[in-house]
């Protein structure tokens, strides 16, 4: 599974985003599964290079993860600022953060890591303090999402460097299907998120904050044989939020899937989707 499926839920039933006020052991066990899986994808582990490569934290330098989460992207920051940089985790919820700490303590890189319970909209640190914010897979769940890029930029010290990574949801491609039909769906996949369509207006959001430098690294996925790391899966517990959204019939909704199967089996089947990952400069 490439690319956040960003529902916290594992009951295909439930279709709510409920990843801006995470609560209870068994959410927070939901959560850290499927985060684990998604980001442990080959093709996100490629990513994670890319865009890790493009923001090229370096040894010594002191990386604030917003919305860390379980820290799976938190460890790899830590291995790339040793030996003498630190990573501060901030996130709402204590038992994603509790994850990210006993796995940094597994592979002995809890020296270099603090965590923080907080929230990315008034971040709980001085002006100037860090080199780098990171935020990846947070701000499609926050609302306002200026508020935290205002509160990142704010915190990084004069020359130091902002990325965050989000997909959009309104660049996926899917066929088979009638056109309409396949916007629908679309469009339903869109709406559920706080809001699905962040990935395209990071830059200009980074622009507004003040921000200096601004690149994009577009990272496309591709699914042409319906089995590229569990997408397929993926769009098949999404059928639910379809016929949830009232813009699509489950009769519909089915027939679709059918000739979704039908063209992997024939091996006509095409998927994509794209995140964008924004880097930028505090003036100094
Ligand atoms: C899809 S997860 C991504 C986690 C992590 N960044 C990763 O990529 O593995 C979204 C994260 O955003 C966090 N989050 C939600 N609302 C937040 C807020 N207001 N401030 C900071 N983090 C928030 C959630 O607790 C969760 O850890």
């Amino acid at each position: 599974m490439p690319i956040s499926d960003m529902t916290t839920s594992d009951n295909p039933d439930d279709p709510t985003d409920r990843w801006a006020e995470l609560d209870g052991p068994e959410a927070v066990a939901a959560a850290a599964g499927r985060l684990r899986q998604i980001t442990n994808a080959p093709s996100e582990i490629a990513a994670q290079r890319r865009f890790l490569d493009l923001l090229a934290p370096g040894p010594g330098e002191h990386v604030l993860d917003v919305g860390a989460g379980t820290g799976e992207i938190t460890l790899e920051l830590i291995r790339r600022v040793q030996p003498d940089g630190a990573v501060t985790a901030l996130d709402p919820s204590h038992g994603l953060l509790a994850i990210a700490q006993t796995a940094a303590q597994e592979e002995g890189l809890n020296k270099a890591l603090t965590i923080d319970i907080g929230d990315a909209r008034d971040l709980p640190y001085a002006d100037d303090r860090f080199d780098i914010a990171f935020c990846h897979w947070v701000l499609l769940h926050v609302e306002p999402p200026e508020d935290v890029i205002r509160e990142m930029a704010r915190v990084v010290r004069p020359g130091g460097r902002l990325m965050c990574v989000e997909v959009d949801w309104e660049t996926m491609t899917i066929s088979p299907g009638d056109r309409d039909l396949v916007r629908h769906i679309v469009r339903a996949n869109v709406d559920r998120q706080i809001d699905g369509q962040i990935g395209r207006r990071l830059v200009s959001m980074f622009r507004q904050a003040g921000l200096q430098n601004v690149r994009v690294e577009p990272i496309v996925d591709v699914d042409c044989d319906g089995d590229q790391d569990g997408w397929l899966e993926v769009l098949k517990s999404r059928i639910p939020v379809v016929v949830d959204s009232g813009l699509v019939s489950s009769q519909e909704a089915q027939q679709w899937w059918s000739e979704v199967e039908e063209a992997v089996a024939r091996g006509d089947y095409f998927f994509s989707l794209t995140q964008f990952a924004v880097v930028g400069q505090k003036p100094n």
